[in-house]
């Protein structure tokens, strides 16, 4: 079932355009053989329509370029820096802030002051610059996510939502003192951009009260978590998305957001802290000076903050959210109206479509998704990125690739960037490939760095 929030076109007019073109079939093919057969490594000339990620990637309104326009680039205490402090204030309910250069900036600055050695941090599902820099800190991520975010194709409304009783387990089983904090990432990024319900946040947060551990948000996805509480659950029908925006945040202490998202610039970043923090702000703002920047820009330009204090804004409108998630749908729609497997229901900014079923002839070792996300550039210059088994990398202890359950291919939309006819495209690129998908060939290795491989490994068909 896709719900049918779209309106009928984009609620905006095209103002400036970004030409894009398709490269010749021999082109495409010579450009995937230098890249060595990983999407990664193309230009991004070499693309014609890119869904790698929905991260930076988002167009700006005219109301944001204008304020770029008014950027302070002062050192210190510069006017944008208090537009985007009232922004937080207003929105998130949040009196503490700290500009960072983007989410993994305020994940670097805020996680050693919570993290001892050998702490814990529950969380639905960690992203992975989050999970590193949980690592980094010492600490050990772990995620207690309901089990129905891995299976596809289960209609849950909130596939992002906290298994409560795992999480409680966990806590008695290790002792609250062994646990730094409880991180609830919004939307769901790893498991499918699938949103977290407002009476789950309540009940972590009953749990963490319960417990006297800190509960911070993921916020990168805020807002598209919002319209998500409030077309799928029950009574938060008729609540404005700033609403439930505050009543969310309010549960928790502080968060760290990447703006790259839902704060439609094309780069920086938040650390909002509650009231309750003030102590917690001291700290982070004498590590903020010398990992990113001083206090009033923290790694952003005063332009940057200004498009940052605008966009915050703009994710807020109904219209602007129900074109957006719709838009996701209507191309997850259209894949599963040709067969193509996803998982479902579809997320907020990417469909997620199951490259090991539709693939079934390739064993996993042979990275079905991968082989997939060569296909469809080849056949009509698309870029997706592989969510698994490439992704998963190896046990660290026996050197074994991981076998992750799910085995995906990602189909990830920027805001505000493509149309409709885009995203039409992609799905006839994959009626194409529907039709000799027996044929696709797996991929093996023949470079592959110690960490992070998916970024820069190297294949070749087997
Ligand atoms: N948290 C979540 C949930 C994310 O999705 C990301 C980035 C980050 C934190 C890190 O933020 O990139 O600004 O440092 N996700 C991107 C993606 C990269 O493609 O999903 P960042």
């Amino acid at each position: 079932m896709v719900e049918a929030y779209w309106p009928q076109a984009e609620p905006y007019r095209i103002k400036v355009v970004e030409p894009i073109q398709l490269l010749s079939r021999e082109g495409r093919e010579k450009a995937l053989e230098r890249a060595g057969l990983n999407p990664f490594l193309l230009k991004s000339d070499e693309v014609y329509i890119d869904l790698l990620t929905d991260s930076g990637t988002g167009a700006m309104s005219d109301n944001q370029w204008a304020g770029m326009m008014s950027g302070d680039e002062s050192y210190a205490g510069s006017r944008n820096y208090y537009n985007l402090a009232r922004a937080v204030e207003d929105i998130f309910g949040y009196p503490f802030f700290l500009p960072t250069h983007q989410g993994r900036g305020a994940e670097n600055v805020l996680f050693p002051l919570l993290i001892e050695p050998g702490n814990y941090v529950p969380g639905n599902m960690h992203f992975d610059t989050t999970r590193a820099h949980i690592e980094l800190a010492g600490g050990i991520g772990v995620n207690l996510v309901g089990e129905e975010a891995y299976d596809l194709s289960s209609e849950h409304p909130f596939k992002g939502d906290m298994d409560i009783p795992a999480l409680i387990d966990f806590i008695e089983k290790k002792g609250p003192n062994s646990i730094a904090f409880i991180l609830m990432t919004v939307t769901c990024n790893s498991g499918g951009g699938q949103p977290v319900s407002l009476g789950n946040m309540k009940r972590v947060q009953e749990v963490a009260r319960k417990y006297d551990l800190p509960l911070f948000i993921d916020a990168a996805r805020f807002a598209e978590n919002a319209f998500f509480i409030k077309k799928r659950e029950p009574g938060q029908e008729d609540r404005p998305i700033r609403t439930i925006i505050r009543e969310f945040f309010q549960l928790a202490d502080g968060f760290t957001l990447s703006a790259k998202k839902d704060g439609l610039v094309n780069i920086g970043g938040l650390i909002g802290l509650a009231r309750s923090q003030e102590e917690l702000l001291q700290k982070a703002r004498e590590r903020l000076v010398p990992l990113e920047g001083f206090i009033t820009y923290g790694g952003m330009a005063g332009r940057d903050m200004e498009a940052l204090a605008r966009g915050l804004y703009e994710v807020l409108e109904e219209d602007y959210l129900a074109h957006r998630v719709g838009q996701v749908a209507r191309l997850g729609q259209k894949l599963l109206d040709i067969g193509v497997p996803i998982q479902q229901p579809i997320g907020g900014h990417a469909v997620f479509v199951d490259g090991k079923t539709w693939l079934k002839h390739l064993p996993q070792e042979q990275f079905p998704s991968q082989a997939l996300c060569i296909e469809l550039y080849l056949e009509s210059g698309v870029r997706a990125v592989e969510v698994g088994t490439i992704l998963a990398g190896r046990d660290p202890q026996t050197g074994e690739n991981i076998m992750p359950p799910l085995d995906l291919l990602r189909l990830t939309v920027p805001r505000r960037t493509y149309t409709d006819n885009h995203m039409d495209y992609v799905a006839a690129a994959f009626g194409k490939i529907g039709e000799k998908r027996e044929k696709i060939r797996g991929v093996k290795m023949t470079y592959e760095p110690q960490i992070l491989r998916h970024f820069t490994a190297s294949f070749t068909r087997v």
